[in-house]
């Protein structure tokens, strides 16, 4: 288990506390079109403004690069950020260091929020260039980092300025981490983990971390025609990384000596093309007609999938198991994470979710709620599954050493 402070360790009245959140939502035409990460980072901010700390929250947003653009500002986050936290004022601050930062955080009084603009907008945010560091140091007396989602940056505001400031762990970071070393560091077992998505290429650490450390591995998605094509299945034109074979048998192997269960789908539902409602059927995997293409796992092998999620005491999912944005290649998406969440209810099951387009597909299935957990982060989530050091948690804990 990771050693890191929390809030419980501060004392932060009438003290100016940097808290490193992330702000990186989905925005369309200047309007926050998913608030999960917004409301999720409340629970801190609220805290330690009740404790009666100054906070000077900051964020990235986008990819900016080191140069000022004006649709990456984060000025249009001040107010969803104000409801989320039931209408506390929130001050913006046109830049996240110099004077501009430093007149609105002298503003502040005890219990008061000031936002700062995307510390991306510096290049020596994201190079975890020291003197930068110092200048958003000088904004504060205290670092709290929130922002499990871009722990996997070493980047200024995440890396660099731990080391300046008495650190602390937020809320939600805290919360990503216990409840992902409940599901991987001492699991109850059997654990289970259900991989989707389209390729095995950008997830090979993690499915070789996986096969070390779970008894079982579903694997669903795209990658799952890369595993079937390397065992010599005719998977039609179905998406599927052919130059990957060796590597998808060499995984394999090593869940076989390392008594790991891999399960692949035995049957598919197939179509001619990938548009919503398109003709399809369901065909054994051995039988994908050469003309189409596997769009979702088939029912069989989800009624498999189910039968030995029962077993399991512990999920660990990452990746949906078909094309669930387009319906009725949803559907084994969501019957396995219906399964997940039913059990999870029950108080059978541990069930704990994130990376990329997790979320999204848990959402549509209409159970992000019933899972244990369910994380904020994408890349963060993916490179913890890797077994990775994630450099804003290593900071953490050094800085409490
Ligand atoms: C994310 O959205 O994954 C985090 O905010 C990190 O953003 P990045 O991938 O641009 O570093
Ligand atoms: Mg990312």
């Amino acid at each position: 288990m990771a050693r890191f402070r929390t809030l419980d360790d501060l004392d932060v009245k009438g003290r100016r506390v940097l808290l490193r959140a992330d702000l990186n939502v989905p925005m369309r035409e200047g309007r926050v079109t998913d608030t999960t990460r917004i409301d999720r980072s409340a629970p801190s901010i609220d805290e330690l403004a009740r404790k009666g700390a100054r906070i000077v929250l900051m964020s990235h947003f986008g990819r900016p690069k080191g140069r000022r653009v004006p649709e990456m500002s984060l000025a249009p986050l001040a107010k969803p950020v104000a409801a989320a936290l039931g209408g506390r004022r929130v001050v913006f601050a046109e830049d996240c260091i110099g004077p501009a930062a430093l007149d609105v955080v002298r503003t502040l009084g005890d219990g008061e929020v000031a936002l700062l603009e995307n510390l991306r907008f510096h290049a020596g945010e994201e190079a975890n260039d020291s003197a930068f560091a110092h200048e958003l140091a000088e904004l504060g007396d205290l670092y709290v980092n929130d922002a499990f989602s871009t722990a996997h940056r070493a980047h200024a505001s995440v890396e660099a300025l731990a080391r300046l400031l008495p650190a602390a762990a937020g809320r939600l970071m805290q919360a990503e981490l216990e409840h992902l070393a409940e599901a991987l560091e001492a699991p109850t077992r059997p654990v289970v983990a259900v991989v989707g998505g389209a390729k095995v290429s950008t997830k090979l650490d993690l499915l070789g971390n996986l096969v070390e450390r779970v008894d079982m591995l579903v694997i669903g998605g795209g990658m799952a025609n890369t595993f079937l094509n390397a065992l010599g299945v005719a998977i039609g034109r179905s998406i599927c990384e052919h130059d990957m074979a060796e590597t998808a048998r060499r995984i394999i192997e090593q869940a076989k000596a390392a008594h790991c269960d891999i399960i692949l789908p035995t049957d598919a539902q197939v179509a001619a093309a990938l548009e919503p409602g398109a003709p399809n059927r369901t065909v054994s995997i051995k039988e994908v007609p050469a003309e189409e293409m596997v769009l979702d796992v088939g029912p069989a092998s989800v009624a498999h999938v189910v039968r030995r999620l029962g077993e399991c005491r512990t999920l660990v999912w990452n990746g949906p198991l078909g094309c669930f944005e387009v319906p009725p290649f949803d559907a084994a998406t969501n019957a396995v994470a219906q399964a997940a969440a039913e059990q999870t209810r029950a108080g059978r099951l541990l069930s704990v979710a994130g990376g990329g387009d997790t979320v999204a597909a848990l959402l549509h299935a209409g159970v992000a709620e019933d899972f244990s957990y369910v994380s904020t982060a994408g890349g963060a989530f993916l490179e913890w599954l890797e077994g990775k050091t994630l450099p804003g948690v290593a900071a953490l804990e050094a800085a409490a050493d």
